[in-house]
């Protein structure tokens, strides 16, 4: 089988959100669960790899053997994973990291009022694109892409913007997959081409993921 194929192979994967906070007890958050990429993970290190997975906010427990590092939000996620790249021979980007994040953190709780709140939010790091422009020959880089419309094209834009080997696409067309869900259907775009793969559980789809990033290592 291919379960020594990635020894000696470094891998990092992000997943889960990231929570951006608002005040001491509120954030600005999103749904995913972190199980496609901590499914990830497991497959990496089934098959030999030396894996860190820097994980948002989850409550899920990681395979054995392999090296967590806990964050909560995008600039924490960024700074871990910009100071992991370097040692790693590849990266999946699995986290649904917040696109923004408030303006200012207030110090205490902000009270209920009569008038309206309003949150100013500002950009976060893109992480993809950072490693990407750190990436070097050698390094691989695999992305995710959830769309709403035009995906292949948008997902084809991420994939040459942010500098990736591959990514994968996941729509939120296809019912019972996705965000907190047990199973997923993907479909894996190359510079070359495109496959699509039937709905499987996430430890299915991430053996197909891995099986890919392997024939590319
Ligand atoms: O641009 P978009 O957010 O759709 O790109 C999705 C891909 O980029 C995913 O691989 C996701 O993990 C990654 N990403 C990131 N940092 C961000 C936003 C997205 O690494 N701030």
């Amino acid at each position: 089988g291919n379960t020594g194929q990635l020894a000696g192979k470094r891998i990092m994967i992000t997943a889960g959100p990231t929570f951006e906070r608002i005040d001491p007890v509120r954030f600005v958050g999103n749904y995913s669960s972190g199980k496609m990429g901590f499914a990830l993970a497991g497959e990496c290190a089934r098959r030999g790899a030396d894996v860190t997975l820097i994980a948002g906010p989850v409550a899920l427990k990681e395979g054995r053997g392999i090296r967590r590092i806990d964050v909560e939000s995008c600039d924490q996620m960024y700074r871990a994973a910009v100071s992991e790249f370097g040692g790693c021979d590849a990266a999946i980007l699995c986290a649904a990291v917040a696109d923004f994040r408030p303006d200012s953190v207030a110090d205490s709780k902000i009270k209920r009022g009569d008038s309206d709140l309003v949150l100013r939010l500002k950009p976060t790091h893109d992480i993809a694109s950072e490693l990407g422009r750190m990436k070097k020959p050698g390094q691989r880089l695999v992305g995710f892409a959830l769309e709403t419309d035009d995906e292949q094209a948008h997902a084809m834009g991420k994939l040459e913007r942010k500098n990736l080997d591959f990514i994968v696409l996941n729509s939120l067309r296809n019912k019972g997959t996705c965000f907190r869900s047990d199973e997923n259907q993907v479909c894996i775009l190359t510079r070359e081409g495109m496959t699509e793969y039937p709905k499987k559980s996430k430890e299915g789809v991430a053996e197909d993921i891995i099986g890919r990033l392997a024939e590319i290592m």
